[in-house]
């Protein structure tokens, strides 16, 4: 394992600078050496580089292989298309996992939810394959464009995971009743896969379904696999299974490269107020840490957050609208809960 690491960090639009900076403080607290290389894109790189990707953020992401990203500001309608999406194809990113956790101290409909999203990152509507039919804009298209080896990586990866991390059952979520080829293709990818890991039980479930029997029993569920769109509606909803966006971490995964960044987005209504949760964020990093084999820091970070969400002192106003304190504050809470918890550690 290397001594250091040099990370790629995209602050990000708008509540991006206040939460990435307050991620990056507690990830440095977890003690593990890490060079971050900041660089610009969104709305920043187009103001000073006139393209919200500029070529030498591609080349820092090519070049550490890890990078920690804020939210990115997309414009609806016109303008320019997702950064999201267009590093999640530059890098080939097929994996976009999310998982959704209830946590103590955090108001939400129920107990124990443990769900891990694998949503396929890189095919279907998101490719960007779309178009007005004529110069009037009488009509538009978007082309959803499912393949036989995207679709059985995805559930590779799926079952993959369920095997070692001991997860017992995956749900295939699809339209396959009226996408009879592109949701058709997907779900029989899946089943044939299914089949070289009989220890995992699997089922599937039509969308629409989906998302009823998620809201009134979620906890008939463990791992979700699913195509772009689905999945990136469903992990919304599964975040707010657990008590929302704030505390809703993302990891978009290639066999080159791997990001990692907050599922919700830049949050322009409470961006430059110091009062977004960093949470998201930081469990991102996490995640990261976990992805680079530093488990116990990891571990270190992700419990210092749990302890502050549970006490509910020093949080902020989407966990605790009462009384809530600033981004910068508790952050500062997470950093005493990680030093409490060393001393505890030392002195027993
Ligand atoms: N991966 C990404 O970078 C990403 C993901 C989703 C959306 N976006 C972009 O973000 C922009 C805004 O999107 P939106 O408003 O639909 O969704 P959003 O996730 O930014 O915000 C939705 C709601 O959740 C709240 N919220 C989000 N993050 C929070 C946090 N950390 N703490 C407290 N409250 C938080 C916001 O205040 C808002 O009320 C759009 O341009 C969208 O394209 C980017």
């Amino acid at each position: 394992m290397p001594s250091s690491y040099t990370i790629t960090l995209i602050p990000g639009d708008g509540i991006g600078p206040d939460i990435s900076s307050a991620a990056r403080r507690m990830i440095d607290a977890t003690g593990v050496k890490i060079e971050w290389e900041v660089q610009e894109a969104g709305l920043k790189a187009i103001e000073t580089h006139k393209d919200p990707l500029p070529p030498h953020v591609l080349e820092s992401v090519q070049r550490n292989k890890v990078a920690l990203k804020g939210p990115l500001t997309t414009p609806v309608g016109t303008g320019f298309r997702s950064v999201n999406v267009a590093l999640r194809k530059e890098f080939d990113l097929y994996i976009n996992l999310r998982p959704a956790r209830s946590m103590k101290g955090v108001a939400s409909r129920f107990d124990d939810i443990d769900l891990i999203v694998f949503r396929e990152n890189t095919e279907e509507f998101y490719a960007g394959i779309e178009h007005y039919i004529d110069a009037k804009k009488s009509a538009a298209e978007t082309i959803g464009v499912v393949t036989r080896a995207g679709s059985d990586r995805i559930v590779r990866a799926a079952f993959e995971y369920a095997r070692k991390h001991h997860r017992k059952r995956i749900t295939l979520v699809h339209k396959a009743n009226i996408m009879k080829y592109t949701g058709g293709l997907f779900l029989d990818v899946g089943s044939q896969v299914a089949r070289e890991f009989p220890e995992i039980e699997f089922n599937d479930r039509i969308i629409d379904n989906m998302t009823m029997q998620l809201v009134m029993n979620p906890h008939q569920f463990d791992v979700i696999v699913t195509t772009n769109l689905f999945g990136d509606i469903l992990s919304d909803l599964c975040s707010g299974l657990v008590g929302g966006l704030g505390l809703a971490p993302g990891a978009n995964i290639g066999t080159e490269a791997a990001i990692f960044e907050a599922v919700h987005g830049s949050a322009p209504d409470i961006a430059g107020k110091n009062i977004a949760n960093p949470c998201a964020l930081a469990l991102a990093g996490a995640m990261m840490l976990e992805h680079l084999g530093q488990d116990a820091a990891a571990m270190r970070l992700r419990s210092a957050i749990e302890t502050v969400v549970a006490e509910g002192k020093y949080v902020t106003r989407d966990l605790n609208p009462a009384s809530p304190v600033g981004t910068d504050a508790m952050t500062d809470a997470i950093l005493g809960a990680m030093e409490k918890h060393d001393i505890v550690v030392s002195r027993s």
